[in-house]
């Protein structure tokens, strides 16, 4: 039997801005996504059997027909036309909903992983954009991209390296709500040239002691306060320790960057049990 094991990245997005309301019922939006050594792994193995079966350690995930891994085998058999079985073990260490991209990458990792085993040129973008709209950054080579559109308008960047503390509030926020109440309370669509301009890939600066290049608000942040109170503590703590933090996707994690692990080290004593959950990581 083929197998494969392969590493799926979470994300954090460094700043998201929503830029317009789309026909389709998508928000089109701008963010910089970037990719971090937090990650989970899966092994895919072909099997005789025809069907297609999923197995999880680590964080709990549904195994069945509810978990994006597996519709993201059933597109690729449907669209290559391979009719044997396919067999998939995930070691879930990114937490969900985390706004982390957890799930997303790992469907990109099944694609790729399947187009690998079966030695297909299949096009993963068409599919990806099937499973949804975070999914095909993840098939990109580059750690870094600049995402507009609903999330399939990539453009490759190179960000600075950096460290970062993330922490959760506790709250569960799903994106679909997350949508529905920035639609309700916001509506304020942020202007695109406003983003571009504040864009410059000046990495020297940040590794000098200014502010990280990219513009790091959120256009959830504010929307999400009202109803998940936990947001405005964490982002209150996470100033204590640094300038750089940020909502990614929309929660309830929030991250903060550092230069060094020794500026790490530092902020992780002052945070230390003041948050459900804390995971310290860095750029890849
Ligand atoms: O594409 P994905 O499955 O991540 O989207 C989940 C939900 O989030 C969508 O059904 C939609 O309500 C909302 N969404 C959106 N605009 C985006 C991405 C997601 O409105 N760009």
């Amino acid at each position: 039997m083929k197998s494969i094991s392969i590493e799926a990245p979470a994300k954090l997005n460094l700043g998201l801005q929503i830029t317009g309301m789309r026909e389709d019922g998508f928000h089109s939006l701008a963010s910089h996504f970037t990719k971090i050594s937090l990650s989970d792994t899966l092994d895919v193995t072909l099997t005789s059997k025809k069907n297609i079966s999923i197995s999880c350690s680590g964080i709990e995930v549904p195994t069945d027909k509810n978990n994006i891994i597996w519709k993201a085998a059933s597109l690729f058999k449907k669209a290559s036309g391979y009719s044997e079985g396919i067999s998939i073990h995930l070691q879930k260490n990114i937490p969900s909903p985390g706004g982390l991209g957890g799930g997303s990458s790992d469907a990109a990792s099944t694609l790729l992983a399947l187009r690998e085993l079966l030695n297909t040129n299949l096009n993963l973008f068409e599919i990806a954009e099937q499973l949804g709209s975070d999914v095909p950054f993840f098939l990109l080579d580059s750690t870094s991209a600049f995402v507009t559109g609903r999330g399939e308008i990539l453009k490759a960047v190179t960000l600075p390296q950096f460290h970062c503390i993330l922490v959760n509030s506790g709250e569960q926020v799903p994106t679909p709500l997350a949508y529905r109440l920035w639609d309700q309370h916001n509506k304020a669509l942020t202007d695109t040239q406003v983003i571009h301009n504040n864009t410059a890939y000046n990495f020297g600066a940040w590794h000098e002691g200014k502010p990280f290049p990219v513009k790091l608000d959120n256009s959830f942040f504010v929307t999400l306060q009202s109803s998940f109170p936990g947001f405005t503590g964490v982002a209150e703590k996470l100033s204590e320790v640094t300038d750089n933090w940020g909502l990614s996707g929309s929660g309830p994690v929030f991250y903060a960057l550092f230069r060094s692990s020794a500026e790490t080290e530092k902020a992780k004593k002052h945070l230390s049990g003041k948050f459900p959950w804390m995971f310290c990581c860095q750029s890849r």
